[in-house]
């Protein structure tokens, strides 16, 4: 694995993280979620990305990583980054969502309960509340740090000039923003004209997510097809479905041939565009088994993309 310098931070993340959104609920195989932690480990993957509602139900990935973590990896904690996050939908009643210093608190002491850590390493708020002042959504992530819940403070789905407030407000506390977390795909650019080029502008680290847009990168829905074990046929998850796998037919068949002419697993040539970003730390992925785990773990440390097939997929993404 290759480790990449957090922004102007002592941090050094991997250049694939593991994502705990889907795959670690209720109805997950247990021995398939503890059987990636370890291999996730063996394989130098050692930033875990949580958050408060990764389920399904909200809560329960939490709780599922702390029984594994407490059981079998709690020796390996110091070699673990893990992050969790509060700003979207918890619990009922005025203070189980968005950015209050009072659910953002509350929320991170339910994380650390449910993952039975005495701190996480990031805490992140996991959107911008329109109606709540910034200040206050700032300042809980000041105090996260500052009691000790939490060793950095993060931000996620910010739009940049929010971002670049709010990176102001945390430098000023003494709390630098470590990383921003947003989407980013070859699918998805929309952040190159604001996210990407404001985490330059600020210094801060980087992590994308939903790099193979979902398992749509993976050439696992050729001709649109939707094999049954997929998040696409899985009715519990509303993110991904066959409509949406259909839209973008063209263009994955045209990044399925320049990846089989190059000679690369699809999935490869998504990680590795990504990774050819100067401003990426990491890309954080979700992964279903062990085998999609170390198929992903192996786009990294390789050399960049050639020139050629960037513009090649360049190309596609204009056509
Ligand atoms: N900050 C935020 O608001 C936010 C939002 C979304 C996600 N995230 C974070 O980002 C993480 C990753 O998001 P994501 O799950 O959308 O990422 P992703 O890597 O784009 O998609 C993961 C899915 O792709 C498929 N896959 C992965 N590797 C594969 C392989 N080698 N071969 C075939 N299929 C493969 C699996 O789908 P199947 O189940 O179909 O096999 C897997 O569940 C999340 O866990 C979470 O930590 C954060």
């Amino acid at each position: 694995m290759n480790y990449r310098r957090c922004g102007r931070s002592g941090v050094l993340l991997p250049e694939i993280s593991l994502g705990l959104w889907h795959n670690f609920g209720q109805q997950a195989d247990k021995e398939e979620c503890r059987a990636m932690i370890g291999r996730a480990l063996e394989l130098g993957i050692c930033h875990f990305d949580l958050a408060n509602n990764y389920g399904p139900p909200p809560g329960a990935a939490e709780s599922c990583f702390g029984e594994l973590l407490q059981r079998h990896y709690a020796a390996h904690r110091d070699e673990m980054f893990i992050s969790t996050k509060a700003g979207h939908l918890m619990w009922e009643g005025p203070y189980g969502d968005w950015g209050s210093r009072k659910h953002m608190l509350a929320s991170l002491d339910q994380s650390l309960r449910r993952m039975k850590l005495e701190y996480v390493d990031v805490f992140y708020s996991h959107r911008p509340d329109p109606d709540t002042p910034l200040e206050e959504t700032i300042g809980a992530l000041i105090t996260a740090v500052e009691s000790g819940r939490a060793l950095y403070a993060g931000l996620s789905k910010y739009p940049a000039h929010l971002f670049t407030r709010a990176c102001t407000m945390l430098r000023e506390a003494g709390v630098p923003c470590l990383l921003h977390q947003f989407r980013y795909n070859m699918l998805d650019r929309s952040c190159e004209s604001g996210q990407l080029p404001a985490v330059k502008e600020q210094h801060t680290g980087c992590i994308v997510f939903s790099p193979l847009a979902q398992g749509m990168l993976t050439g696992k829905y050729r001709n649109s097809t939707i094999p049954p074990a997929s998040r696409a046929a899985d009715a519990s998850s509303p993110f991904l479905n066959a409509e949406q796998v259909a839209s973008q037919a063209a263009h994955l068949a045209k990044l399925q041939s320049i990846a089989d002419a190059a000679g690369i697993p699809l999935t490869h040539l998504a990680l590795r565009w990504l990774l050819n970003k100067p401003e990426i730390t990491s890309v954080l992925i979700g992964a279903r088994t062990v085998q999609q785990l170390e198929q992903c773990a192996a786009a990294a440390g390789q050399a960049p993309l050639p020139q050629e097939l960037m513009e090649q997929c360049e190309l596609c993404n204009e056509a």
